[in-house]
C-alpha cells in the first residue's frame, strides 16, 4: 500500500524513526503427519473463506477492507488487505497518536500526496491469535502502531494486512492447513457493494467470461509485465516498451516514473500539470475534468503469449479536488520515480485471482 489515502509501505522507508517491519519467522502450528494409508484419514481441504468488504468511499471508490481477529477472544481488527506488503500491522489503544476507532470520515474526497515525512508510523512486534473466517492461527507475529502521523486518522481502518507474493503470517498457516494457496478479490464501487476476499477459492459467479492469467514476475510483490501503455487508443516512444507493473491493491490512484506520467497525459490534455504544493501529483481545473477522454489500456501477456489488456475506463481520472485548492482536481496518474504500480482504479474493474501456488496473477471483468 503507497501514496493516496493511506501510505504504509514507503511510508516506511521514508522515516529514521520508524522500525522496519521485516517479516518474522513465523511459528506455525505443527500438524499430524499422515502416517501411510494405514488409518485412512486424509486431510481435509479447508473450505474457501470469505471475507466481506466496505469500501472507504469518499467519492472515490478506490480502497476496500474488512475484519480479521486478534488475541483471545478474538477481537475485530479492520484492515485493508494489502498486496503491495507482506505483514500484519495495525493500531492498538497503546497507539496514543491514533484517534480513529473504527471512526468513519465520510466527507473528504481529495486525495493526499503521495509520500512523505507526514506519512510515518512507529510499530513494535507482537505475538498473539490471528483468526480469519473460523480458523485460528496460534502466536502469530505482527506489528502493533505505537505512533502515527496526523494524517492516517483519515483512515477508517485501524491497519493492514499484507497479502505478498510469499505467503506469509496468517495466510501461510491457512496453506499450510491444507486451504489453495491462492486469494481471489472482488473490489466493487460503493454502489454496487458486496466486495469481498476470497481466501483459498475463486468465485465463478463474481466475473464474466474466463480467467486470463499472466505471469507474476514480482517476488514478495505482486508484478506483471506489460509490452505497452496505451492512452485512448494512442501509444509514444516511451509508452511502447516493455514495464514492470506491481499490482497493489492497498494504493489507490497509479504511480509511473515521470517520463511515462507526463507520455500519458500528453495523450490526454496538455492542460493537466504538476501541482507544485503536493510533488508527484497532477492536477487540471475541475471546470475542464469532466468528459475528459483518458482510457488507459495495460498490455500484457497470457501465460500463452497471446497479449491482453486491463483497461482503466476515463472515469477514474478525477479523484477529486485537492484540499488546498478546491478548484483544481486532481488527475488518476501520480509521477513517481523508481517504482510503476497501479493499484484499485484497476482492481475494481476486474475479478482478480492471486495465485501463489502458480506464481501468476488472473483477471477477469467483473460479473455486475
Ligand atoms: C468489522 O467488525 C466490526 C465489529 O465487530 C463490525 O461492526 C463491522 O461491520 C465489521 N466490518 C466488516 C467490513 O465486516
Ligand atoms: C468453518 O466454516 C465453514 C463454512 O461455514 C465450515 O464448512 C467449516 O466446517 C468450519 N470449520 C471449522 C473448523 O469450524
Ligand atoms: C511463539 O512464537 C515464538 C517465536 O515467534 C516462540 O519463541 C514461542 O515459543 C512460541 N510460543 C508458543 C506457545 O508456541
Ligand atoms: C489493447 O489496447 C490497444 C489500445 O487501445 C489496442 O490497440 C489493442 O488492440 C488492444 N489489445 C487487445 C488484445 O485487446
Amino acid at each position: 500500500m503507497l501514496s493516496a489515502i493511506a501510505v504504509g509501505l514507503l511510508a516506511f522507508a521514508a522515516s529514521e524513526t520508524v522500525a522496519t517491519p521485516q517479516p518474522q519467522p513465523i511459528a506455525l502450528q505443527s500438524r499430524p503427519t499422515p502416517k501411510g494409508h494405514a488409518t485412512g484419514i486424509r486431510r481435509r481441504a479447508l473450505s474457501a473463506i470469505g471475507v466481506p468488504l466496505e469500501d472507504f468511499f469518499l467519492g472515490t471508490d478506490l480502497q476496500w477492507f474488512g475484519n480479521i481477529s486478534v488475541g483471545t477472544p478474538p477481537q475485530d481488527v479492520s484492515v485493508v488487505f494489502d498486496t503491495g506488503s507482506s505483514s500484519l500491522e495495525f493500531a492498538t489503544d497503546e497507539c496514543t497518536s491514533c484517534t480513529q476507532t473504527g471512526k468513519f470520515l465520510r466527507n473528504r474526497r481529495g486525495v493526499d500526496p503521495v509520500v512523505n515525512n507526514d506519512y510515518v508510523l512507529t510499530v513494535k512486534q507482537a505475538t498473539d491469535s490471528v483468526t480469519v473466517g473460523n480458523i485460528t492461527a496460534k502466536n502469530l507475529s505482527f506489528f502493533t502502531i505505537t505512533k502515527q502521523t496526523p494524517k492516517f486518522n483519515l483512515d477508517p481502518f485501524l491497519g493492514i494486512q499484507g497479502m505478498g507474493s510469499s505467503a506469509e503470517g496468517i495466510f501461510a498457516f491457512l496453506v499450510n492447513q491444507g486451504l489453495p494457496s491462492l486469494f481471489s478479490m472482488f473490489l466493487t464501487p460503493n454502489a454496487v457493494g458486496n466486495a469481498e476476499l476470497l481466501i483459498g477459492g475463486i468465485d465463478n459467479t463474481k466475473f464474466k467470461g474466463n480467467l486470463v492469467y499472466t505471469e507474476n514476475t514480482g517476488s514478495g510483490d505482486w508484478e506483471a509485465t506489460a509490452s505497452r501503455i496505451s492512452v485512448n487508443g494512442k501509444t509514444s516512444s516511451v509508452l511502447n516498451k516493455r514495464l514492470n507493473i506491481v499490482f497493489d491493491s492497498g494504493t489507490s490512484n497509479i504511480l509511473f516514473s515521470t517520463s511515462i506520467a507526463n507520455a500519458m497525459y500528453a495523450l490526454i490534455s496538455p492542460n493537466i500539470k504538476p501541482f507544485a504544493a503536493e510533488p508527484g501529483a497532477y492536477g487540471i481545473p475541475c471546470s475542464q475534468i469532466g468528459g475528459l477522454p483518458a482510457v488507459i489500456d495495460l498490455t500484457f501477456t497470457d501465460l500463452n503469449g497471446t497479449p491482453f489488456n486491463l483497461t482503466i475506463p476515463s472515469s477514474e481520472l478525477n479523484v477529486g479536488p485537492f484540499d488546498s485548492d478546491p478548484s483544481t482536481c486532481q488527475t488518476l496518474i501520480n509521477a513517481f520515480d523508481g517504482l510503476d504500480l497501479v493499484g484499485g482504479s484497476v482492481l475494481k474493474h476486474y475479478y482478480s485471482v492471486w495465485d501463489i501456488g502458480n506464481q501468476r496473477l488472473g483477471f477477469a471483468p467483473n460479473g455486475f
